[in-house]
């Protein structure tokens, strides 16, 4: 078992409005798609590595965002946690049992992701106490005690020196019924770029929240990440949120039940107006990470007597998923590629199924590529489905002619490659309470792609409190706004220079929501709403 560890962007971030009821984009997400149900299950065992080269930025990225790659100079981390053999290949009938399910940690600096993620490591048996032992001996060295459990996912000494992680760390457990890879983002504003990058991997997010006095306050104010990774995170496509409200053992909380009520009341308000839907999408639960309790197993009712509800194991067990299609057209946004005997493509399927021997298409630069082979994680497949995160080896294209934001696509019916979309967007927070007009230019984040964008054109503004206008049906047509300002929803066409593969929000939700930033700074989510018609790149 090894934990790989990579690092994109470094820019600094935002602080969040506290949005009121804004358009509930997780309705129209529930209305397309099923719900699977998965079945409890033991952790076992699994041993494996992900090989992933550095990523090389598009040449058309900012030049903020390239040069702070430089500086957090790409490099690809291994740490060998244990020497547990490889599981055997499995057979192709329980290949097509297994569903898989990438996790985000997400949550405000220092709320106790890492330890979290590492103590759900060591539980799950890919830890070996040796190992505990070493990481508490370095820890203690570096005067980080109590930091010794993240260093299962800090793997890097500079993670480990200040205590916080940079990169996304990658771990793998499996239960009976399904593979889970856990990815473990950072907190600290400065790493929001990587944070994004993790994010829009997974299906399921568990949002830590620091119960300590005090803690919580600062990740929920403005200015804090907590607000900011939940709104990224809805943005980006993690459809369900595990609220786990950590630190319980803490000596200020020493498992209070009225901090943790407190908690949950002031926080689900915030995820409602997020777009969680907080009934079905939303799962809150009490843990001590450091202590590793209420983890694997159920709290002791001697350590908290109120508590009735599940672990987070059993949590993540019985998590529903919106199912993708696999009979759908096949799209997979390239995150990353390299050259391996051929041209290796990685990303995560949001749509179809890649079979060996396909032939397809890379856009948009329309290459015709033939699929030599698939990876999910180091293991051999003949075919892969949605939410599989894959690397495809394929012939036909140079690996120098693909960017990080092409889209792996079926032939016929492939992804929409355009200059030019409209789309809806929610205003968070201008930069010095700025004006938002046309003429506005900020950085484009939707799935891989990162592209500087201008807005052209303010088509809409949309009261969201009143029904007709919430709906598009009814809403009447209105003059055309030249500004909005905080805290706005509008219609608006956005323009990019270079062409970029994207679809309406309403088709395929993972290829149709996006974030603008500025400066580091998350200023608007939105989802795409019109594309030009098929085959165009522009609406003229
Ligand atoms: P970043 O990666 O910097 O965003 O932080 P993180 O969220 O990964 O936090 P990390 O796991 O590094 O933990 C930060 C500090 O909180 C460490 O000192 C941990 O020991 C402490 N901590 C984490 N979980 C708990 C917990 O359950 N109880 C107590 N008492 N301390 C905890
Ligand atoms: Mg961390």
């Amino acid at each position: 078992m090894e934990v790989v560890e990579r690092a994109e962007t470094a820019v600094h971030s935002p602080a969040l409005l506290d949005g009121e009821d804004v358009n509930d984009w997780s309705k129209e997400d529930e209305d397309s798609v099923e719900e699977a149900t998965l079945p409890a299950a033991p952790i076992v065992v699994e041993s494996e590595r992900v090989d992933s080269p550095p990523l090389e930025p598009a040449q058309h990225f900012h030049e903020e965002v390239e040069s702070n790659l430089q500086e957090l100079q790409l490099e690809k981390k291994e740490v060998k946690l244990l020497g547990h053999e490889e599981l055997q290949d499995p057979g192709e009938k329980e290949e097509e049992k297994k569903r898989h399910l990438n996790v985000v940690f997400i949550g405000h600096v220092d709320a106790g992701k890492s330890t979290t993620g590492g103590q759900l490591l060591l539980l799950s048996g890919q830890v070996d106490d040796r190992t505990i032992q070493k990481y508490e001996k370095e820890a203690k060295e570096k005067n980080r005690e109590s930091w010794y459990m993240a260093y299962i996912m800090d793997t890097n000494e500079e993670e480990r020196i200040k205590g916080k992680t940079v990169e996304v760390g990658r771990a793998h457990f499996e239960t009976e019924n399904t593979r889970f890879t856990i990815l473990d983002a950072p907190g600290h504003k400065s790493y929001v770029p990587n944070m994004i990058s993790g994010a829009s991997q997974a299906d399921v997010g568990v949002l830590v929240i620091s119960a300590r006095k005090g803690e919580f306050e600062t990740g929920y104010e403005k200015g804090g990440q907590t607000r900011e990774h939940v709104q990224l995170a809805k943005t980006l496509g993690v459809s369900k949120l595990v609220v786990v409200v950590n630190k319980m053992d803490e000596p200020t909380v020493n498992w209070a039940k009225e901090r943790y009520d407190e908690i949950e009341t002031k926080m689900i308000p915030f995820l409602k107006s997020s777009g969680y839907n907080a009934r079905k999408d939303v799962h809150f639960l009490p843990i001590s990470g450091l202590v590793g309790i209420n983890m694997a197993s159920r709290v002791d009712k001697k350590v908290c007597s109120w508590w009735d509800g599940p672990c987070l194991f059993e949590v993540l067990d019985s998590i529903e998923i919106p199912l993708r299609d696999p009979k759908g057209p096949i799209r997979m946004p390239i995150i990353d590629k390299y050259k391996d005997m051929g041209t290796v493509l990685m990303g995560k399927i949001e749509s179809g199924t890649i079979q060996e021997g396909d032939s397809l298409l890379v856009m948009p630069n329309k290459a015709n590529v033939k699929v030599l082979a698939i990876f999910c994680d180091e293991k051999k497949t003949r075919r892969a489905g949605p939410g599989e995160n894959v690397r495809v080896k394929v012939s036909g294209v140079e690996e120098e002619d693909i960017l990080s934001g092409f889209v792996l696509s079926s032939v016929v019916n492939p992804v929409n490659a355009v200059f030019e979309f409209n789309a809806q967007l929610q205003i968070l927070e201008l930069l010095d309470n700025a004006i938002f007009t046309a003429g506005y230019k900020a950085i484009l984040h939707i799935h891989s792609i990162v592209e500087e964008s201008e807005i052209v054109e303010l088509i809409e503004e949309i009261d969201v409190k009143k029904k007709k206008d919430a709906d598009p049906k009814k809403r009447k047509p209105k003059r055309k706004p030249l500004f909005v300002k905080n805290g706005a929803v509008v219609v608006c066409r956005v323009q990019v220079n270079n062409l970029i593969c994207i679809e309406n929000f309403a088709d395929f939700p993972q290829l149709g929501r996006f974030t603008l930033r500025t400066e580091g700074k998350t200023i608007a989510v939105g989802k795409v709403v019109a594309l030009p018609a098929p085959g165009n790149s522009t609406f003229a």
